[in-house]
C-alpha cells in the first residue's frame, strides 16, 4: 500500500550510552503520520568476508538483510570516526550491499549524526555521499541534521531535549517520507506498466 511507509533505522555506534543511538531512538517519537519504524542492530555481524557468502550466509547477516528488506526508506544515525564513517557501520553496509537483491538499492535515506565536538559529524556526512551514490540510494539533501555538543542535547533518560534539534529532525523525517512515497509510487507505476 502506497500510503503506508516503513522506515528502518541503524545506529553507527555500538557504545552503551551512545548519543547517536539516543538520537535514533528519539526519532521513534518524531515520525510523521502514517510512518512506522523499526531499528536494525548491527552488533552481531561478522567482519565482511566474501568466503562467508559462498559458504552460506551467517544467520546474523541473513536476519539483518531481512529486516532491511522491509524498509521503504532508511534512517542512518552515526558518529564521525577519524573524519569518516565508522568501520562498524561501513561493515554492515557492505554486508547489505551484496547481490542484486540488496535491500538498500533504490531506497531513500536520511542521515543524521551526533558528536560531542563542534562540527556535528559534517565530515562523516560528506564521506557518505559517494557511498550513497554507489549504493544507488537517494539521500535527503535538506535539511541536514548535525547535532554538535550532543552531551547538552539529551535529558537524563536519553531523550532528545533540544527544541531546535527536535524541529529539524522532524523536518528531515518529513522529507524522507515524501521521498519514500514518491519512490513507492514510481515503482508501482513501473511495475503496472511492465
Ligand atoms: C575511534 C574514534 C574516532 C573519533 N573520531 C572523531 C572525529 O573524527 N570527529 C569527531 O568530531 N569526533 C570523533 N570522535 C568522537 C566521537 O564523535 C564521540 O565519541 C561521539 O560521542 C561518539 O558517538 P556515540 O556517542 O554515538 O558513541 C571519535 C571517537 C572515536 C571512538
Amino acid at each position: 500500500m502506497r500510503d503506508e511507509i516503513h522506515f528502518v533505522g541503524i545506529s553507527g555506534s555500538l557504545r552503551r550510552g551512545s548519543f547517536n543511538t539516543q538520537l535514533l531512538n528519539s526519532t521513534l517519537d518524531l515520525l510523521p503520520d502514517g510512518v512506522t519504524m523499526e531499528i536494525a542492530g548491527m552488533g552481531d555481524l561478522p567482519l565482511y568476508n566474501a568466503d562467508l557468502e559462498t559458504d552460506g550466509l551467517p544467520e546474523s547477516v541473513r536476519k539483518f538483510r531481512e529486516t532491511l528488506s522491509r524498509a521503504d526508506a532508511f534512517v542512518f544515525v552515526s558518529p564521525e570516526y577519524n573524519y569518516s564513517v565508522p568501520g562498524t557501520l561501513k561493515n554492515a553496509i557492505d554486508w547489505a550491499s551484496r547481490a542484486k537483491d540488496s535491500p538498500l538499492s533504490g531506497k531513500p535515506v536520511a542521515l543524521m549524526g551526533a558528536t560531542q565536538g563542534m562540527w556535528g559529524t559534517v565530515r562523516m556526512q560528506i564521506a557518505f555521499r559517494p557511498i550513497f551514490q554507489f549504493l544507488n540510494m537517494t539521500p535527503v539533501n535538506k535539511p541536514e541534521v548535525l547535532v554538535a555538543q550532543a552531551q547538552s542535547k539529551f535529558d537524563a533518560s536519553g531523550h532528545l531535549a533540544d527544541e531546535p534539534t527536535i524541529a529539524i529532525v522532524r523536518q528531515q523525517l518529513a522529507e524522507l517520507k515524501k521521498l519514500a512515497k514518491h519512490t513507492k509510487i514510481v515503482k508501482e507505476l513501473t511495475t503496472e506498466n511492465n
